[in-house]
């Protein structure tokens, strides 16, 4: 064998243990799964739906009323190629992310609130 084989044989032999390690960096946030999140009706639906394409977390982080989720399934499917939901499903989907994700910090006066200012 040349040098260069060997230093690919080498490549290879050292390259599975990276790979391990590289899919558990110490204090990576495990990702959530359906029982983490709360139970509403609709929530495999939703969960299977959006994990599809990106992790839960991408979704739970926000807090929405119904009509911004409405607005963010359409632009997931004009946008981002999910499928388009209609009917029923989306209804179900709507009821989950709406009940499961309200808007965080509703809006008493419906205008800019001060982040800093006393509760
Ligand atoms: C076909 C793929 C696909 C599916 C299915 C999908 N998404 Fe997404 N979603 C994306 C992509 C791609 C992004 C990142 C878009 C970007 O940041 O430009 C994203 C980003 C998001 C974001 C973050 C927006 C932000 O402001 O950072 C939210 C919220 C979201 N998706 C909600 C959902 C919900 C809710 C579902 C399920 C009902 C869903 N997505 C299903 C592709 C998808």
């Amino acid at each position: 064998m040349t040098r260069f084989t060997w230093a690919i044989v080498a490549a290879l032999a050292l390259a599975p243990p990276l790979v391990v390690r590289a899919q558990e960096p110490a204090g990576t946030v495990r990702d959530q799964t359906v029982e983490d999140l709360p139970a509403h009706p609709g929530r495999e639906e939703t969960f299977g739906l959006c994990t599809a394409c990106h992790a839960y977390r991408l979704v739970s982080n926000q807090g929405m009323s119904r009509e911004r989720w409405d607005e963010t399934l359409t632009w997931m499917t004009e946008r981002q190629n999910m499928p388009d939901i209609q009917g029923p499903e989306r209804a179900l989907i709507l009821d989950y992310l709406a009940t499961a994700h309200p808007p965080k910090a509703p809006s008493r006066t419906g205008g800019f609130q001060n982040p800093f200012a006393p509760q």
